[in-house]
């Protein structure tokens, strides 16, 4: 276990329900009819199973996992792919749904695969935002919360695979 513990609440459960209805429904305004979210593992699936259940509609899924961190709380830069999709992409409108863009890193190298794969249109939906943090021009179309440069945990989010279970979104310090 590591000596972070999450010390301070940034988002509420409310704050968070709220918000990813208002994302859902803007979501699926812009794509009422076919709609294939792929949700990049680990850090998302709560964010993505909150989604959908927001949604009304029919929705297709998929998952990918990659890692950027190893661990500790600076990107390294590089993105290993660990998990690929399992369903074609052609002629799909898809929406990334990952949890955090920090760097932009990740994103900038998901987008650049996934377009590859000859989509009809390439969204990306992330519940935060560190825009301090960018050191890449990556185009994000739904953000749920713009946050300050703060490492946080819960709803996904973890600190050394730990912290994920949390309900709420805390930032973690000594
Ligand atoms: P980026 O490539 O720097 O934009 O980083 C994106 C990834 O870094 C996210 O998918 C998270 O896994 C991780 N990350 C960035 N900031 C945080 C944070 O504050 N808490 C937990 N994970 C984070």
């Amino acid at each position: 276990m590591s000596e972070l513990t999450p010390n301070e609440i940034l988002l509420s459960e409310d704050q968070i329900r709220t918000r990813v209805a208002e994302m859902a429904l803007e979501i699926r305004r812009d794509f009422p009819d076919d709609l294939h979210l792929i949700a990049v593992l680990k850090g998302a699936f709560m964010f993505l199973s909150d989604l959908v259940r927001a949604m009304p509609g029919h929705v297709s899924l998929d998952f990918m996992a990659v890692s950027s961190y190893a661990k500790g709380t600076t990107s390294s830069g590089e993105v290993r792919m660990l998990k690929d999709l399992e369903i074609a992409l052609e002629g799909r409108n898809v929406v990334i749904v990952e949890d955090i863009v920090d760097t932009g890193l990740t994103l900038t190298y998901l987008q650049e695969i996934l377009r590859a794969r000859n989509p009809k249109q390439l969204r990306t939906a992330c519940l935060l935002s560190k825009p301090s943090r960018r050191q890449v021009d990556v185009k994000v179309e739904y953000i749920g919360f713009t946050i300050e440069d703060r490492f946080v945990v819960g709803y996904g989010l973890d600190f050394a695979e730990q912290f994920r279970n949390l309900p709420h979104i805390a930032v973690v310090g000594p």
